[in-house]
């Protein structure tokens, strides 16, 4: 008999010890005189039960975790006998925290091996291609349009009508773009459909090309994911072998190919016309729209740039149709979104759901508090240009127009968590810098203003003409927001003004009375 391992091979996997729990659990294996098959999937997303070992059993999928290198031999007698071992979570398909999943996007992150092709297909893969192929691009644009799929980077806007814009322009080289550039803090969904389903990411980028006349597509990946680069060259190759990728697609009389393009380390390349600038040899620097992408994109060519979930959910669209996916969701925010809990949480990883989901039951109840076991105080949202929200706006559902509607932002899904040690002036005066640092220096707003932000802030944190100063930073940030040409600068007013809104004791001031508090 063959023992059929899963252990992820997904960086984040891979930081806490996968490879040497792989590593040991085969030499036990040759020492304990047993048969094994190990296959390297990406992570299923429960990282605080990383190193995750899986095991084939009649009945499903069995998971351990935390395993360490020393768990291994005694593990691997466990299985052996009757599957008992303190490190047992039962099946992995009944582990709660991924039961109340709906994934959609994930459905076989974790499942499978990302270099196979064939396990791809086994598991549904390329139906959305196949149905794409059959409809025509015409349809196809229009059955993305429906399912109201919208940017998964932030800006939520609709996927489908960015597609039908590239499809109008008259016929000549049109590009796709991937943005895998992932710059956000706690963010980790991208990295992780790359390192774990890359044929989903090929195929959503195939069906794209189709559908909008483009033949050539890159992926920008940032530099600091080199198993994501080295897993999509892989399966790049395979599809390339496999007749996915190529001047017949799946047989068909549509030519579409791809390649990866690493970036070289700079936030701001992440800006659809910075990337693009990147892609092109340039430094990146963000340009003024119009010309929007779509018209005059890379090489000044039409191109659609789409964020790695926004193109990872389309083979599922085009497979199930969009009704389907439209059903998921609510308001104007339809279909699931991948969201990821990071920071200082007991339970963090990857949890898609509905949109609709509110911020208290993600970080309360799936998150289970801080993982210091002090009380939250606040959540970032959104990234690094996202707003600090308090407990009382826990009740926010996960959805973009609620979410503005209280001047945040859900961006790519990160939240990141804190408990009550955290100086939320400190966290105020991060965001500036962090603006001041990744500035690209085109627009004087938030150039100058960001290093202005900061001595401002300083001057609060110091006690001197503390409500002067603040007006100067209230006054400083609508500068910003209205003023500057790319969200950088427009959208760090939103971490600035939430910590001083909603916590303004630790800028001197007296505390705020919040409802829910
Ligand atoms: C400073 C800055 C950084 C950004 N970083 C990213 C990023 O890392 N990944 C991404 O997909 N979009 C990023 N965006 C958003 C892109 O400009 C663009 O909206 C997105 O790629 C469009 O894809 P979507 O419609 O599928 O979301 C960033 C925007 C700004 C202003
Ligand atoms: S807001 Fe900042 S990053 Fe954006 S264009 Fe202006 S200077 Fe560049």
């Amino acid at each position: 008999m063959t023992l059929r391992l899963f252990i992820p091979a997904d960086a984040g996997a891979l930081a806490v010890g996968a490879e040497e729990v792989a590593s040991a659990l085969g030499a036990a294996a040759a020492r304990q005189k047993v048969a094994v098959d190990v296959v390297r999937t990406g992570s299923r997303g429960l990282y605080w039960l990383e190193p995750m070992v899986e095991v084939q059993t009649s009945a499903g999928r069995v998971a351990y975790g935390p395993v360490t290198a020393s768990d291994a031999e005694g593990l691997l007698r466990a299985i052996l006998a009757d599957g008992a071992h303190a490190l047992r979570q039962g099946l992995t398909e009944e582990i709660p925290w991924l039961k109340r999943q709906t994934r959609l996007t994930f459905a076989r992150c974790g499942v499978v091996d990302p270099r196979s092709r064939e396990d791809y297909r086994a598991h549904d893969g390329c139906k959305g291609l196949e149905r794409a192929l059959a409809l025509g691009p015409a349809a196809t644009v229009e059955e993305v349009v429906q399912s109201g799929l919208r940017g998964r980077c932030g800006a939520g806007f609709p996927t489908g009508i960015k597609w039908r814009t590239v499809a109008q322009t008259p016929p000549q080289q049109k590009y796709i773009v991937c943005n895998a550039d992932e710059g956000d803090s706690g963010t980790f969904a991208d990295r992780m459909i790359m390192e774990g389903d890359p044929f989903v990411l090929i195929e959503g980028m195939a069906v794209a090309g189709i559908a909008v006349g483009a033949t050539k597509g890159y992926v920008y990946i940032r530099s600091e994911y080199p198993h994501a680069a080295a897993t999509m060259e892989a399966a790049i190759a395979a599809a390339r072998r496999g007749g996915l990728l190529g001047n017949r697609v799946a047989n068909s009389s549509f030519a579409f190919d791809m390649e990866v393009r690493v970036g070289a380390g700079a936030y701001v390349c992440g800006e659809e016309t910075s990337l693009l600038d990147s892609l092109e040899g340039k430094r990146g620097l963000v340009r003024a729209k119009p010309p929007l992408p779509a018209h005059k994109g890379l090489f000044g060519r039409p191109t659609v740039i789409n964020n790695v979930l926004s193109f990872a959910s389309v083979p599922i669209i085009m497979d199930k149709g969009g009704a389907f996916y439209r059903d998921f969701g609510m308001g104007k925010s339809r279909g699931t979104m991948p969201i990821q809990l990071a920071g200082n949480i007991k339970y963090g990883g990857l949890f898609e759901a509905a949109f609709g989901i509110t911020l208290g039951e993600l970080v309360d109840d799936v998150g289970g508090g801080t993982r210091s076991g002090r009380p939250v105080r606040a959540v970032q949202v959104g990234g690094p240009l996202g707003a600090y929200f308090p407990r009382a706006l826990f009740d926010t559902p996960f959805d973009y127009e609620a979410f503005a509607a209280r001047d945040g932002l859900i961006g790519h899904g990160g939240i990141v968590v804190f408990d009550d040690t955290v100086d939320m002036a400190k966290q105020a005066r991060f965001a500036m810098e962090f603006c001041a640092i990744e500035s690209c220096g085109k627009c004087t707003p938030c150039r100058v203003g960001s290093t202005r932000g900061i001595e401002v802030i300083d001057h609060i944190i110091r006690g001197e003409n503390r409500a002067a100063n603040t007006a100067l930073l209230e006054d400083l940030c609508h500068t910003l927001k209205f003023g500057s040409l790319c969200a950088l600068g427009g959208f760090t007013p939103y971490p600035v003004m939430s910590a001083l809104t909603y916590f303004p004791e630790d800028f001197g001031a007296p505390p705020r009375l919040l409802a829910a508090e």
